[in-house]
């Protein structure tokens, strides 16, 4: 009988396979992120290109502009989790769950930090 998948088609298919579910898992992790960062942060912390940018409270406030490289000077990870806590200035403390939150920060750190 003839063979209808060799080995090399089948290293290729796995190759894809494991391709796909990483694409899945990574896409997601900063897909939740990314929503909650627009649900919990982005109203004050608008990003340059938003369709409100800026607003009154943003000239009033300052609530940093994570997508400006500037804004990341001095912050790490660690002070953004405290900031979210516990607030700091005009900025409320934001009532997350730890994962939320990690999400989040994820989310900052990979996608809107350059
Ligand atoms: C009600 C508006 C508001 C919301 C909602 C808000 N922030 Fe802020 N945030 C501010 C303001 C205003 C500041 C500047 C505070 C200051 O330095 O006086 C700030 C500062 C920060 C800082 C800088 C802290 C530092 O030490 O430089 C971080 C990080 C931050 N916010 C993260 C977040 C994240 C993440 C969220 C969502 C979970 C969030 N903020 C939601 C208004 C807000």
């Amino acid at each position: 009988m003839k063979k209808i998948l060799n080995y090399g088609a089948i290293s290729i298919l796995s190759v894809m396979l494991i391709l796909f579910v990483a694409g899945i898992v990574t896409s997601d992790d900063y897909g939740a992120g990314e929503s909650l960062f627009k649900n919990n942060c982005q109203f004050c912390h608008h990003l340059k290109g938003d369709d409100n940018y800026p607003t009154a409270y943003y000239l009033q406030f300052k609530p940093k502009d994570f997508a400006d490289s500037d804004s990341w000077k001095g912050l790490d990870e660690q002070k953004i989790a405290t900031t979210i806590q516990k607030g700091k200035g005009a900025m409320p403390p934001i009532n997350l769950k730890p994962e939320e939150r990690k999400s989040i920060i994820d989310y900052m750190t990979h996608k809107l930090k350059n």
